[in-house]
């Protein structure tokens, strides 16, 4: 009778300390960033649908879409925040982060354009740009038949997108360190960098990002390896080299083309020939469930940096132009 009385009231003691911890759990996940999986529950329910659809129609008809929207979410968060600046279109007065050399390549625009009509529609004013951006790349990611995860939503967009802020991104001649560091800044360890760089499963990059690999002897370059390279680059700077055999598909093929040597960037390869992050990359070329798993943590911190909330942004009304 004691001791059950003694086991309830630890029993009570336990559950208030469990939800003592919800709260404060809760309060740092929701209380910080703001940011919640139903933040559209009421106000927007179909907001996730009609962005999926949108993304799924426009890579049915293009599927090399996919990775240019997981690489657009990248360059919008890692650019004054997730906070949808990269859509910006210049004007008269101001030269946009989307103009920059950096957006080199970026696309998709359209679709994310696509998707804020719709929802334009079905809920005025409700839905940023920025939660679109980082929807549409987690649908990409899925439709490339790459990790399903859920992401928190409620980012407001900015009201500043410069071009001389994209110095901030990684420059794809990045050694290791440089890379640590770039992502070390906005708080990733170097397992996560070496996870989110696993993107470049998806896509290609131009000549112009790898040609300076080719002029003189790389080591760490696979001879075979550089024919092809040079090959691409014979059609010019905008030739476009997949980063691994399979560009449309979301896999771990591009960390066993670290391993052969085969990386496209030199901020690829360094991945692999560096000791502090070598056995990262040989983890994930080894077991594409840790690397799925690992990668679909990194995209939700990533999808948090620097998140504006309540009168810090808004929600634009044209994904292209400041309200
Ligand atoms: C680690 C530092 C990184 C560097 C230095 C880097 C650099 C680059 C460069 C130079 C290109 C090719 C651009 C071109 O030549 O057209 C590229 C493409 C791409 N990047 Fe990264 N990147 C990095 C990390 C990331 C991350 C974290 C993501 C997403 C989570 C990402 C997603 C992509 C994708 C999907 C493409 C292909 C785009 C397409 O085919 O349209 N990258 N990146
Ligand atoms: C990217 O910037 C260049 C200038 O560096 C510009 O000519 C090009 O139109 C921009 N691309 C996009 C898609 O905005
Ligand atoms: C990486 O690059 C930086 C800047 O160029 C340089 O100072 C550093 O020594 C390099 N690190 C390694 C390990 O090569």
């Amino acid at each position: 009778m004691v001791l059950n009385l003694v086991k309830m009231i630890t029993m009570a003691n336990m559950l208030s300390m469990f939800i003592l911890m919800e709260v404060v759990a809760g309060g740092f996940r929701f209380g910080v960033d703001g940011l919640r999986m139903d933040y559209y529950i009421m106000s927007c329910p179909f907001a996730e649908s009609i962005v999926k659809n949108t993304v799924n129609r426009a890579l049915q008809d293009d599927p090399t879409l996919a990775a240019a929207l997981v690489r657009m979410h990248f360059h919008d968060c890692f650019i004054e925040g997730c906070d949808g600046s990269i859509l910006i279109d210049s004007t008269k007065d101001n030269t946009a982060e989307k103009d920059s050399p950096g957006n080199l390549s970026l696309r998709g625009y359209e679709v994310i354009d696509d998707a804020k009509e719709q929802l334009e529609d079905q809920c005025p004013g409700i839905v940023s740009c920025a939660d679109i951006v980082a929807m549409a790349a987690r649908d990409a990611i899925f439709w490339s038949e790459g990790p399903v995860y859920d992401i928190p939503k409620g980012r407001k967009d900015g009201r500043r997108s410069k071009i001389e802020d994209t110095i901030n991104l990684p420059f794809p001649t990045f050694n290791t360190s440089e890379l640590i560091s770039a992502f070390g800044k906005r708080g990733f360890t170097a397992q996560e960098m070496v996870a989110l760089s696993g993107a470049h499963t998806l896509g290609v990059a131009r000549c112009s990002s790898f040609k300076n690999r080719l002029s003189n002897a790389d080591a760490n370059l696979d001879s075979e390896f550089a024919k092809t390279l040079s090959k691409t680059c014979s059609a010019g700077d905008n030739a476009e080299q997949p980063f691994d055999a399979t560009q449309n598909t979301f896999d771990n093929f591009y960390f066993n083309a670290l391993i052969r040597k085969s990386g496209v960037l030199f901020s690829d390869q360094v991945l692999y020939t560096t000791p502090r992050t070598r056995n990262i990359v040989y983890g994930y070329a080894m077991n594409q469930a840790m690397f799925f798993f690992d990668f679909q943590q990194a995209m939700v911190k990533m999808g948090k940096v620097d998140v504006k909330e309540g009168s810090n942004g808004e929600v634009r009304q044209n994904c292209r132009k400041i309200n």
